[in-house]
């Protein structure tokens, strides 16, 4: 394969090192996706207490290539290292870094030095992009990802980018890295870029604004949501940033990892032709959770947030559960919402099934056991769990937001008469829409045959990297050129 380009992809999470949500996924996929079109991606990531502790087990396999003294209150080194195929360079940096805790949070809530921390991040990114890492690799495209590398396009342009094109992707906009005006010095970026149509944001400052107008070019992670993201009720105070850029903002959807994601691979394996296996999972997992459920079995794989329409699931689902549906959740988060699930499956036992907690094996276990998936959010960039019920014929029902819109075929009476229905939209998202959208899933459910032809319909959906990897070579080549 000729070689087109080198690409700095800049995150703050990357399966399989470190993953809070979707963001991991995406950043860890693509540069599997992109090297069979010619682009070689290397990640840099925070090397995290847990990462340190990774490169102390087996130094040998890191070379440093990079060395900062004075990077926000101590010294700071890139080390190269391979994980599952990756080239990651991890800054290790642990006055930064090194802490006990998550990625963006400690004991006591988030770390009052993300400004710092994050701005360290993006500062060595864009020097390494600029200047080429110490092993003489030198990239063509800086890609960023969301708030936690926003400056870095920032820093691009304002030291001169040296010929390197750089794309920010968003992958959620509530997010958006804020600072205080009075850290603009400490953060190295320029005081006369201080003013509406640059660095100033709401009187303070975005690292994810800063970004937006320093950048080449600004994907997201939908179509939908690229066109969402310019209106207010979606963009979140940066949608006339957005607005203003629209001629280099395009959507691409994310992919999944189909090697990962594929219910042939399950221990109760089963596929588009044969299909007898996925009741055979649906057994285990009604067993597993004491579940009897007569109806369809939805299933919810979920962080538990406001984002994500959490707080519909108890108002729609008695009138679900009285008509012989059943439900297993398996997520966490905010804690209001961890004690509405608690409720619910104290509320109703044999039919609805819970788990608190992060639980990678689970989650195989629920979307090769479920009949439905459920995904009510508010917003929703892209969304993977969809794609993963799609793959396991466990019918989505979704909000129409977002990726979600661009990824599920409504089974309305155009589409099933064309045979092209993959699952239930609803819209707005509310409770009322929601509770409609569970009704057509369990008339659906009724029709045995119309059941088994949207499952294969949605089993033979594209969800692979393959056209969105293409999207951003495409887009890479159009900087280089
Ligand atoms: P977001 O990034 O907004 O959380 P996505 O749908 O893009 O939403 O990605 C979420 C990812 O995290 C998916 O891979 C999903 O399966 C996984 N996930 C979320 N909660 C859990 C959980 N409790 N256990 C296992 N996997 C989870
Ligand atoms: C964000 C979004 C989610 C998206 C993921 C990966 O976490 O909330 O919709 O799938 O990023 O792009």
């Amino acid at each position: 394969m000729k070689l087109r380009g080198r690409v700095l992809s800049v995150a703050s999470e990357c399966v399989p090192l470190v993953k809070t949500g979707g963001l991991a996924d995406v950043v860890g996929a693509l540069p599997g996706a992109l090297a069979p079109l010619g682009w070689e991606m290397r990640v840099l990531m925070p090397a995290y207490r847990a990462l340190r502790a990774r490169v102390a087990e087996a130094p040998a396999n890191w070379t440093e290539v990079w060395r900062e003294e004075g990077l926000w209150g101590g010294p700071g080194r890139v080390l190269l290292g391979r994980v599952d195929g990756l080239e990651v360079m991890l800054l290790d940096a642990p006055h930064l870094y090194g802490r006990v805790g998550g990625p963006y949070s400690g004991p006591s809530g988030d770390w009052s030095d993300n400004p710092q921390r994050f701005a360290a991040l993006s500062w060595v990114a864009a020097r390494i992009a600029r200047e080429g890492a110490g092993d003489g690799w030198k990239p063509d495209v800086m890609h960023v990802h969301d708030w936690q590398a926003g400056f870095a396009p920032a820093y691009l342009a304002y030291g001169g980018s040296n010929g390197v094109g750089s794309v920010l992707t968003i992958h959620n906009i509530a997010f958006q890295g804020w600072a205080a005006a009075s850290l603009l010095g400490e953060l190295r970026l320029p005081a006369d870029q201080y003013y509406p149509g640059a660095l100033e944001y709401f009187g303070g400052l975005s690292s994810l604004k800063a970004g937006l107008v320093t950048c080449d070019r600004i994907t997201t992670v939908s179509p939908t949501y690229a066109a969402e993201l310019m209106r207010p009720e979606f963009g979140m105070g940066l949608q006339g940033v957005i607005a203003a850029r629209s001629s280099v903002v395009a959507g691409i959807l994310n992919g999944v990892d189909t090697t990962v994601w594929t219910p042939e691979g399950e221990p109760l394996a089963y596929s588009a032709k044969a299909m007898a296996g996925k009741a055979a999972n649906r057994a285990e997992l009604c067993a597993a959770f004491g579940l009897e459920v007569p109806g369809p079995l939805a299933i919810i794989v979920s962080r538990l947030t406001d984002q994500k329409g959490i707080d519909l699931v108890p108002q729609v689902m008695p009138d679900f559960i009285e008509a012989g549906g059943g439900l297993v959740v398996l997520g966490s988060g905010d804690p209001v919402l961890e004690g509405a699930m608690r409720d619910l499956a104290a509320r109703y036992p044999g039919r609805v099934g819970l788990r608190i907690g992060y639980d990678e094996a689970l989650s195989h276990r629920l979307f090769a056991g479920g009949d439905a998936v459920l995904v009510p959010s508010r917003f929703e960039p892209c969304g993977l769990t969809q794609m993963y019920g799609l793959r396991y014929g466990t019918l989505p029902v979704v909000a129409a937001v977002g990726g979600l819109a661009d990824t599920v075929i409504h089974a309305n009476p155009a589409a099933i008469s064309a045979g092209v229905a993959t699952g239930i939209t609803f819209h707005p998202t509310d409770a009322t829409a929601f509770a409609t959208a569970l009704r057509q899933i369990l008339a659906l459910h009724a029709q045995p045959k119309l059941w088994a032809q949207v499952q294969r319909n949605a089993m033979q959906q594209d969800v692979s990297w393959a056209s969105s990897a293409a999207a951003y070579a495409a887009l890479y080549q159009g900087l280089v050129a």
